[in-house]
């Protein structure tokens, strides 16, 4: 009946000049997104593996706001079948999930398979199928086995090849199903948050080079797992694979030559550092100059920023078959020249300060504002700079307090989904797919359960781990079944 009634609110309304609506290509994937760590719990079950997630958490309960951790989170390693029920009632098509590697691969090495770990995401991937659910399934998800951080984890390229092993035993088991998969999610926030900020696993306040090098042996990580994928499986499993890279929408703060430079640095520190080495070859231009003459003013023999040799930029340029977009917020930007020189660190090396509007609304998280017509510029920006061929957003969302009305959550993604249609229809970006983050109420990271990203409630006070539909559940339900968005 819901459905009827927007449906003809749909049609009907657009008669009407001061309502419109607007509709989604037939062909265009609504799905959700979550992460393993994040709701699986089940964390030593069945013979997984520690990963460096459950080390950073159970060795030091304050680094995670109210001591939490992810043991049990939504308990999805038992409830998996009502989460495929709860994507069923949603009518979603697309469900973005990630694999935990050490539930696989318990020491990250393919010394043992956990065959209890395989069968989770095989009955997870079968149960999906059977609703009409696509899986899109993210290799790495920031919970790396405890084993390989010993050795050395995002610093030690040797991970890059444990990575590849790791692909390979996935599209093994699950490529005759699994069509879309995202190889690493986010690499500039785990190497930033957990190489340098030490706010996330592992934990490291590195100065000088570690952040660069860990995004070198991600983007090498990813690289394999491509390769691998393509030489080994794409003729037969005829999929897809690319990297997840998170961006914002950068503005300059004054309409000056200062602060427009500004924002295009920000870009290529942030978007461009993942995205430049994938979609066009080599780091961006910007950060190779920059990083290499403050290292020779820090009085290092060498560039921070490790050089790419000719092989290896061959090696990652046009690993993609897609573009896998994480958005949420935009900065304004404004460009500092008088930092210390002397400190070698990222924000030192990119010299901007993003900061955001007060009259942009505010979320329940500190760094996410809602600046709508961010999402339509930054998917122009990616869509002509990299020329990716087809763009997934595989991430956007909001934070609330997590209750059950969350107009404020409606309001964003109404805009946000508005401004990445008008990309759609008005510019002719490509984008074909959305899994809005989150399917459920889930694991924040540091933040532990303060922050709810859900369209589904998660009731964490009580053992069964109770979901109720907010009611943007429900707004996203119709909007999935009409394809519409009425303004
Ligand atoms: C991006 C990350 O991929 C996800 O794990 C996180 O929960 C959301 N952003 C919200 O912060």
């Amino acid at each position: 009946m819901r459905k009827l009634i927007v449906l003809l609110l749909c049609f009907y309304l657009g008669a009407f000049e001061e309502i419109s609506t607007k509709k989604f290509p037939e062909s265009f994937l609504f799905g959700a997104a979550t992460a393993a760590y994040q709701i699986e719990g089940g964390w030593n079950e069945d013979g997984k593996g520690e990963s460096m997630w459950d080390r950073f958490v159970h060795d030091d309960p304050s680094r995670v706001k109210d001591g939490q951790n992810g043991d049990i989170a939504c308990d999805s390693y038992h409830k998996w079948q009502e989460d495929v029920e709860l994507l069923t009632q949603l009518g979603v098509k697309l469900y973005r999930f990630s694999l935990s590697w050490p539930r696989i691969l318990p020491d990250g090495t393919p010394r043992k398979v956990n065959q209890a770990g395989i069968n989770y995401y095989r009955n997870l991937i079968n149960a999906l199928k059977q609703a009409g659910i696509e899986p899109m399934v993210t290799l790495y998800h920031w919970d790396l086995p405890q084993h390989l951080l010993e050795l050395g984890g995002w610093l030690n390229s040797d991970i890059a090849n444990y990575f590849g092993d790791y692909a390979r035993i996935a599209f093994e088991n699950f490529g005759d199903d699994v069509k879309l998969w995202a190889t690493v999610n986010e690499p500039k926030t785990t190497c930033l948050s957990g190489y340098a900020y030490g706010e996330m696993a592992p934990g490291f306040t590195l100065p000088g080079d570690g952040v660069y090098k860990c995004a070198k042996v991600q983007l090498l990580a990813h690289a394999k797992a491509y390769h691998i994928y393509h030489a080994e499986f794409a003729t037969k499993q005829k999929g897809r694979i690319s990297l997840v890279i998170d961006a914002s929408y950068n503005l300059p703060a004054l309409n000056n030559d200062r602060d427009i430079f500004g924002a295009q640095r920000e870009d290529e520190f942030t978007l461009g550092w993942f995205a430049h080495p994938v979609y066009l070859g080599d780091w961006p231009e910007l950060m190779k100059t920059r990083i290499g003459n403050l290292s020779k003013q820090q009085g290092y023999s060498f560039s921070r920023l490790p050089e790419f040799n000719q092989e290896e930029i061959n090696y990652i340029n046009g690993t993609f078959d897609f573009f896998g977009l994480n958005t949420y917020t935009s900065n304004l930007i404004t460009y500092i020249v008088d930092i210390d020189i002397g400190d070698p660190n990222y924000f030192t090396d990119k010299s901007t300060i993003p900061w955001q509007d007060s009259n942009w609304a505010p979320s329940n998280a500190p760094w996410l504002y809602s600046y709508p017509l961010g999402m339509r510029k930054l998917l122009n920006h990616v869509w002509n700079t990299y020329k990716p061929g087809s763009i997934y957003v595989t991430e956007n969302g909001w934070a609330t307090d997590g209750s059950l009305e969350d107009s404020s959550r409606i309001s964003y993604l109404q805009n946000y989904m508005s401004n990445m249609l008008d990309a759609i229809t008005e510019d002719g970006v490509n984008v074909v797919g959305y899994t809005t983050w989150s399917l459920m109420d889930n694991f924040e990271w540091a933040q532990g359960y303060t922050q709810k990203f859900g369209i589904i409630h998660v009731d964490f006070d009580s053992p069964n781990r109770t979901r109720t539909f907010k009611t943007s559940a429900y707004w996203y339900k119709n909007v999935v079944a009409t394809r519409c968005l009425v303004e």
